[in-house]
């Protein structure tokens, strides 16, 4: 099964992917997570993109496109992979249907996670992270147990760097301008729904869940 989660900066496509790759068995492919991965080891890659995603931009289409066309021949991905922050433009969405089709794939859910613009600034700037094992925390909807540090391993929780209120206004504001048109360009073609992002977690995940079976 291949899927497209797609939503706004915020919406909760990392926090609800990375459920939905246990449920399902099949892999969570964030390009988010592969460009900042790229950026802290400082390959080429990083190189290039450490820029654009500072300062809220969208990284080329060329390097995004690039990576997710690797990364869906790896043998985890041969029962299917959910894209978190993949397509992001129409160019991305036209090169991923391109590259399925010449491996007899198809995109079977595009879901788009709906959420308020003001709710969104407010999980953004209010995220931490788990640097060992990705675990998503925020500072009000879901703290964890003991301060700085992940419930799940004990790692330490970051912050991203583009998360600060500016960067995230920004994202936002990229978001509506190159990333709106995807909704358009897969509404309608029959494998297309949306489910709201601002009911809480557990009923999100149940939503998406009687999507995808
Ligand atoms: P990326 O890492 O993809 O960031 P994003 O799209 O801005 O999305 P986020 O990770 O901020 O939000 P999310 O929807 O995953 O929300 P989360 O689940 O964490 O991209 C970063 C940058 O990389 C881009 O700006 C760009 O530069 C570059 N890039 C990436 N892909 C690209 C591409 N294809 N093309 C070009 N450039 C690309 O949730 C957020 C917070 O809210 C968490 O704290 C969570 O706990 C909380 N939360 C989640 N759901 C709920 C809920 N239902 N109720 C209450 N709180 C909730």
């Amino acid at each position: 099964m291949n899927v497209v989660l797609m939503g706004p900066p915020g919406a909760g496509k990392g926090t609800q992917a990375r459920e939905l790759a246990v449920k399902y068995g099949i892999p969570q492919l964030s390009t988010g997570d592969m460009l900042r991965a790229a950026v802290k080891a400082g390959s080429p890659v990083g190189l290039k993109a450490k820029a654009a995603m500072e300062s809220g931009g969208l990284v080329s289409d060329e390097i995004v496109v690039g990576i997710i066309a690797d990364r869906i021949t790896e043998a985890d991905c041969a029962k299917g992979f959910i894209l978190d922050g993949f397509p992001r433009t129409v160019a991305q969405a036209e090169s991923l249907a391109e590259m399925l089709k010449s491996r007899s794939l198809k995109i079977d859910h595009v879901i788009d996670i709906t959420a308020d613009t003001e709710a969104l600034v407010a999980r953004i700037t209010g995220r931490s992270t788990c640097a060992k094992c990705g675990e998503g925390y925020h500072d009000t909807h879901k703290k964890p147990k003991k301060a700085g540090a992940c419930d799940k391993c004990g790692g330490e929780l970051t912050r991203r760097a583009d998360d600060n209120e500016e960067t995230v206004r920004n994202r936002l504001s990229v978001y509506h301008k190159q990333t709106a048109p995807v909704i358009e360009f897969y509404r309608g073609g029959g494998t297309f729904k949306a489910v709201d992002g601002m009911e809480k977690m557990d009923k999100v995940f149940a939503a998406l869940c009687r999507i995808l079976g």
